[in-house]
C-alpha cells in the first residue's frame, strides 16, 4: 500500500473547510443555487459532514466546533471519505501545523487492509496543501500503514519467520542491513530468555537485528514481537486470547517508526531489535517456577508464563545496552494493566530523563498521537524481587502491573538513556482515519520528538 498525495490534474475541486460558526456566513455569500443546495442537504459545518457543490463550485467539509474537535484527532478525514471520486485542494485559513495534521488524516483515511478481501478504496484524492512538507507526511502515513498491516495480519501469516521477512522487506527498501540470530544453539546460548519463551512453537524463535545509517547519534528501538500470545502453560482464557495476534504490536510500531526515519533520512545510526517468538503450549514449554538465566546474567523466576513479553525484551535490551547507544526506546503490548489504566487511545510511556519527557510532550501537541507519562516508581522495585532469584516476572497481587513490568525492563538497561512504551496497538472501534484494527501508537510523536531528543 502506498499512501500519497495526488498529482495536480486539470479537474481540481476546491474544498471549503467550514466550522459551525463560519458556515452560515460563507453560505450568505454564495450564489442562490449553492445556497439552496447546501440548505437542502442540511450542511451546517458539523464534523464529518461533506458535500459536493453544484456548478463546479467544489465541495464543503464541516469542521465542527472546539468541543467536537476535542473528541477526535483528524477532523477532515471522515468528511473526505464521503466525497465522490476526484482530486481536491483545501481552501482554509488553518495554520500550517493543523493543515499538516489534516492532510495526514486524509492519507490515513485511505488505508485499507485488503490482503484477504478486496476493500473499496477511498476515491477522493488530495493535492498536498501549500506550506506543508508533503514527503514527510507521506513517510509518516506509510510508516503508520506498515504498523497497521503487520498487526492486522493474523498469526497464521505473521509468525516469527514472516516478521523477519517484513523487516527484510523494509530493510531492502532503504538499504538497511538485517541479521537474524536463530537456531537452538546460537539463540539458547546468547539470548536464553528469547529461546525459552519461543521454543514451544513450531516456528522458531529469533532475534531480528536491523541497522541503518552510518553517522549521527545512535538510536536503538526494541519492539516486542510476540506473534501470538496464548499465555503459554498459564493459558489465557478465550476472551483474553482473542486479540493476541496483536502482541507483536511493539515490533510493528518500531518498524513503522523506522520507516519514517529512513524514508525521511533522519541523520541517526538506527538499530531495530525485535525478539520474534510465539508464546505457545507444548511438552517443552517453559513452566511456572522455572528459573531462567538471562543474557545479562540476572536470574528470573517465572511466576506466570503469560508475562513473556518482558522476558524476550530483557535479552534484546541487554544487547542494545552493550552497544551504549545515545537512546534506547522499547515499545511493547506489555500489560493488560496499561490498557486498564489509560485505555486504547493513549500511549503510556516511561522515562527518567526530563529532557526526553519535555521533548516528547512538546511533540505530542502537534502529532495527533497522544502519550501519557507513567512513573518508574523505585519503591516498587521490591515487588519484582522474589528472593530465590534476582527477578520475578509476575509479581503477586497485581498492583501497578504496568509499572512493575517497566521496572523489570529497566533492570536490563544500565548505560543508556531509556524510554519505554506500554502500548495497546489496537483501535477497538473505528474513528476518523483510524479504522478498527491494528494501529501505531507513540510513533508519530516519537518521530516528531527525535530531533529534540537527539540534538539533531
Ligand atoms: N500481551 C499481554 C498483555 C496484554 C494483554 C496487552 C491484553 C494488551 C491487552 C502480556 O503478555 C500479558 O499477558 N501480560 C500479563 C502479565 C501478568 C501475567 C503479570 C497481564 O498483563 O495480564
Ligand atoms: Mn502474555
Ligand atoms: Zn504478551
Amino acid at each position: 500500500m502506498n499512501l500519497s498525495f495526488a498529482k495536480p490534474d486539470d479537474a481540481i475541486r476546491p474544498i471549503h473547510i467550514l466550522d459551525e460558526t463560519a458556515a452560515p456566513d460563507w453560505l450568505k455569500k454564495q450564489p442562490q443555487a449553492v445556497q439552496d443546495w447546501v440548505t437542502t442537504h442540511d450542511f451546517k459545518g458539523a464534523l464529518g459532514q461533506a458535500l459536493l457543490l453544484p456548478n463546479d463550485a467544489g465541495a464543503v467539509i464541516g469542521y465542527g466546533n472546539e468541543q467536537t474537535r476535542a473528541r477526535g484527532r483528524f477532523h477532515l478525514a471522515a468528511g473526505a471519505a464521503k466525497l465522490p471520486a476526484g482530486t481536491y485542494t483545501l481552501v482554509s485559513d488553518l495554520d500550517a501545523d493543523t493543515l499538516a495534521t489534516e492532510a495526514l488524516g486524509w492519507l490515513l483515511a485511505k488505508y485499507r487492509f485488503d490482503r484477504y478481501k478486496d476493500q473499496p478504496p477511498m476515491r477522493a484524492h488530495l493535492i498536498a496543501p501549500d506550506g506543508i512538507n508533503a514527503t514527510q507526511i507521506e513517510a509518516i502515513a506509510n510508516g503508520e500503514a506498515l504498523s497497521r498491516t503487520l498487526i492486522n495480519t493474523p498469526a497464521s501469516d505473521m509468525g516469527p519467520p514472516d516478521l523477519e521477512q517484513a523487516a527484510r522487506d523494509l530493510a531492502s527498501t532503504f538499504e538497511a542491513e538485517v541479521s537474524v540470530i536463530l537456531g537452538d544453539d546460537l539463540l539458547e546460548q546468547n539470548f536464553p530468555m528469547i529461546h525459552t519463551v519461543g521454543r514451544a512453537a513450531d516456528r522458531a524463535p529469533r532475534l531480528i537485528d536491523m541497522t541503518w545509517g552510518t553517522t549521527g547519534p545512535k538510536l536503538t528501538l526494541v519492539g516486542k514481537g510476540v506473534c501470538f500470545d496464548t499465555g503459554g502453560l498459564n493459558l489465557k482464557p478465550g476472551a483474553s486470547m482473542g486479540l493476541m495476534k496483536k502482541d507483536m504490536g511493539g515490533s510493528a510500531a518500531v518498524l513503522g517508526l523506522a520507516h519514517m526515519i529512513m524514508a525521511t533520512g533522519v541523520p541517526v545510526q538506527l538499530r531495530v531489535l525485535i525478539p520474534a517468538v510465539e508464546n505457545s503450549v507444548s511438552g517443552n514449554a517453559f513452566r511456572p517456577q522455572d528459573i531462567l538465566t538471562s543474557r545479562k546474567g540476572l536470574t528470573v523466576e517465572i511466576n506466570n508464563t503469560d508475562a513473556e513479553g518482558r522476558l524476550v525484551l530483557a535479552d534484546a535490551l541487554a544487547l542494545a545496552d552493550e552497544d551504549n547507544p545515545d537512546l534506547i526506546i522499547s515499545m511493547a503490548t506489555l500489560t493488560g494493566a496499561a490498557r486498564v489504566a489509560v485505555g486504547p487511545d493513549l500511549a503510556p510511556y516511561y522515562a527518567d530523563d526530563a529532557s526526553l519527557v519535555a521533548a516528547l510532550e512538546a511533540a505530542a501537541l502537534t502529532s495527533a498521537d497522544p502519550v501519557w507519562r507513567m512513573p518508574f516508581h523505585a519503591p516498587y522495585e521490591s515487588m519484582i524481587e522474589p528472593g530465590i532469584a534476582d527477578l520475578d516476572n509476575a509479581p503477586k497481587g497485581g498492583f501497578a502491573g504496568s509499572i512493575t513490568a517497566a521496572l523489570f525492563l529497566r533492570r536490563f538497561v544500565e548505560q543508556s538513556r531509556y524510554m519505554h512504551f506500554d502500548i495497546y496497538g489496537w483501535q477497538p472501534t473505528a474513528a476518523a482515519a483510524r479504522p478498527k484494527g491494528g494501529v501505531g501508537q507513540g510513533t508519530r510523536t516519537l518521530f516528531a520528538a527525535l530531533p529534540d531528543m537527539l540534538n539533531l
